[in-house]
Order: structure tokens, then sequence, then C-alpha cells
């Protein structure tokens, strides 16, 4: 990525990525770091959620999808995911009239039924109460895997095929679009640009249909400290590229 310090950075509002996923990595390193318990990065990492949300939508990106706890996340240590799983409880009741202040609608995708009641109650209640908002849509990838989300849509288009409700042969791209769970999303549903933060550099069965074509940004930082500098950095890097969906100019 590019420099450390670059408030000063011009962006071309017309080269800002309308649709960011970010895999916020790094909470248990920044906690140990500072011989902390893990738990208090992931806190750290909730508050950062705060701090890109504002500058995503000052920004002017349309759609921030954030990985907050994937179908693998699970494996960890049963008091990890239970502070991870009050995480959405806290947010929502501290920050939900700030977002509705900034007009941002709040979407979740995943499979949510697995999810402690009080988690999914808040996540049902900051949908509904920014469902009027039509300025950024803040997405959060809970309890989500691309793995999943496709065999989901496989298997759904394999039941409308076998009630005779279309032919297989004729399922295009857009048939698969409308089945996964960015679907809501419509024309913006393909983040334009992916930044994984940590410095690992995988894709961790985030979107994995959807980044068919995103431009990717891996930075050494840890998600707690990931700035809204950071973000800006990211995206005039995405500015620079030269995207051709793998055609000639
Ligand atoms: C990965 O870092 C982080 C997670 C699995 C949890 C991410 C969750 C948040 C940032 C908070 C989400 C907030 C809301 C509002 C839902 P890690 O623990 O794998 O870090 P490490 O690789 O350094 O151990």
């Amino acid at each position: 990525m590019r420099s450390d310090n670059n408030t000063q950075i011009k962006l071309d509002p017309q080269r800002i990525p309308q649709h960011v996923a970010i895999i916020m990595d790094g909470n248990g390193r920044w906690a140990k770091k500072r011989l902390l318990p893990r738990i208090a990065g992931h806190k750290q990492g909730m508050d950062n959620v705060r701090t890109i949300t504002r500058a995503a939508s000052a920004l002017g990106i349309k759609v921030l999808t954030l990985y907050a706890f994937s179908t693998e996340n699970w494996k960890r240590p049963k008091d990890e995911v239970s502070y991870i799983m009050s995480l959405p409880v806290t947010f929502f009741n501290n920050f939900v009239p700030e977002l509705i202040e900034q007009n941002v609608r709040v979407m979740i995708m995943g499979d949510l039924t697995a999810l402690p009641e009080s988690t999914r109650s808040a996540c049902a209640r900051a949908i509904a109460d920014t469902a009027h908002c039509d300025g950024m849509i803040l997405n959060f990838a809970l309890n989500y895997g691309g793995r999943d989300e496709l065999r989901r849509a496989v298997q759904q288009l394999a039941q409308e095929a076998e009630d005779g409700k279309r032919q297989a042969r004729d399922i295009k791209d857009t048939d698969i679009d409308a089945a996964l769970m960015t679907a809501p999303l419509g024309k913006l549903a393909d983040p334009d640009l992916l930044i994984r933060t940590s410095g690992e550099e995988r894709i961790s069965n985030f979107l994995l249909w959807q980044i068919a074509y995103s431009e990717l940004v891996f930075t050494d930082r840890l998600w707690p400290d990931f700035s809204a500098d950071d973000l800006r950095s990211a995206c005039a890097d995405y500015a620079s590229r030269d995207r051709r969906f793998g055609a000639v100019k």
C-alpha cells in the first residue's frame, strides 16, 4: 500500500470504488502486542468499524461490506465466539442513532439462524431502524461463508430445475447472482475493491463468486489500527489500477 502519511492524497471522485469489502483481520495480534486478552482486540476492532464506516460514507463509497464472522470462526474458543456474538448487540445499541444521522443503511448477510437470539434480534432491529436510509449500505457478513453461499444457491437452482421452473442448461450468471446473499445489493453486489488487513494475503472463503474482478489490496496494518487515511490510501491504490475485466483497451 502507499505511504502511511496520506491525508494529502487527492482522490478523483470518479474513481472512488462503489463497493468496498474488508476482511478485518489482526484483532488478536493487536491485543497480543499489548499483552491484552484477544477479546480486547475484538472490542477495539468493533470501535474501528465505527471509524471506518464514517470515513467510507464521507468518501462516497456506496456499499461497505465487512467480514465480521465466518462459517469457520465457530472453531474458535467458546468464550471468544460468545464475545464476538455480543459485538453486534453493543455496536447497534450504541451506534444506530449515529448511522441514521449519517443516512447509513444496515444490511446483514449470512446464516443468521445459527446466531444467539440476542444477536439476531439486535441485527433485525438495526436493519428495521435504518431501512429508510438511502446513503451508504453497511453490509455485515455474519456467519457467512462463500462456499456455504454457493452451495445454497446451487441447491436453490437445482430445486427449481427439478420442479420444472427452469431448464438447467439455461442458467445464466445473472440467475446465480440472484440466488446469492448479495442479491439485494443489485448492480453493486460485486466489490470493486477488497481489502485485507494484518498482512495475510488470502481470501478465507469471502465472496468467492463476487470477487472475480475485484481489485485486491493487502495491508500490514492490523484491523484496530486501520485508519481513515489507510482507507484513503487503499482507494488511491484502487484508482491507479487499470481494470480491464479480461478485455483489451
Ligand atoms: C479476525 O481477527 C477478526 C474476527 C474474526 C472478528 C472480527 C470482528 C470485528 C472486527 C468486530 C465486528 C463488529 C461488529 C459490529 C459485528 P483475528 O482474531 O483472527 O486476529 P489475529 O489473526 O490477529 O488473531
